[in-house]
């Protein structure tokens, strides 16, 4: 059986990529392998793609085009990162997957979910996760924190690639508003697999709900996995 597969996901600026290395590293600690990916990236085909998707103008590509990205690099991820590692029996835990393409693509950039529902039987099929966590802050203060980091890496000491990650930032408030609202609106979708964790509050507190979260997952595997060694042995 697969080890868990555990995505973040959640509007610009939420926290997620603290909340990914935060309960990593508790993984460790409880003594479970554990596995961390990106998307748009995650493999070394993968990233090259996010560098033409988060560069550049903020109308470089058409939502049907991004999508169409994100899915290429979805497929090396899967294929070479993510599908291999919950084979030897690594958690997987990745920061945005396929929910980022319903909410970004499918439904803030209008090119429908249909699209994007289609590209997710083609590409993910029965591969997708089994726990999604989403981060959520009101998105005022969610733009608020993205235009803040995005200052940082506009610093002119900075490489170009830096200063230049922030095209999806720059879509402005609406935009992030109505991604804010198709998470929220998957999540009623998929309340099995879903969880809304609100990510206000300092990283600590926030690392603990989704501690609180993910660990009733990560016993059953254990518990699963123990009982299958003892009857092997
Ligand atoms: P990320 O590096 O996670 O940005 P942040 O830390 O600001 O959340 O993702 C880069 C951008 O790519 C982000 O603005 C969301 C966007 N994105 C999509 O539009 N569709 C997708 O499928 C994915 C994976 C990301």
């Amino acid at each position: 059986m697969r080890a868990p597969f555990i995505t973040f996901e959640g509007g610009d600026g939420v926290g997620k990529s603290t909340q990914v290395k935060a309960l990593a590293s508790h993984l460790q600690e409880y003594g479970v392998p554990v596995l961390t990916t990106r998307e748009p990236g995650g493999s070394p085909a993968g990233d090259k793609l996010r560098t033409l998707l988060v560069t550049g103008d903020v109308g470089a590509w058409t939502p049907r085009a991004e999508a169409l990205l994100m899915y290429a690099a979805r497929s090396e991820n899967l294929t070479h990162t993510i599908n291999p590692a919950r084979a030897r029996g690594e958690i997987v835990l990745c920061d945005r997957f396929a929910d980022s393409t319903m909410a970004y693509q499918g439904v803030a950039g209008a090119l429908g979910p249909e699209f994007v529902s289609s590209l997710y039987d083609l590409i993910v099929g029965d591969d997708g996760p089994d726990l999604t966590i989403v981060l959520d802050l009101g998105e005022a203060g969610a733009l608020e924190r993205a235009k803040q980091r995005n200052a940082k890496k506009r610093d002119a000491t900075l490489q170009k690639e830096e200063r230049l990650e922030g095209r999806f930032e720059e879509k402005g408030l609406a935009y992030q508003k109505a991604v804010r609202a198709a998470f929220l609106q998957l999540a009623d979708e998929e309340p099995a697999r879903i969880c809304v964790i609100d990510a206000s509050g300092s990283a600590a507190v926030v690392a603990e709900r989704v501690r609180m979260a993910v660990m009733p997952l990560i016993e059953i595997w254990t518990a699963q996995t123990n009982s299958g060694d003892s009857q092997d042995g």
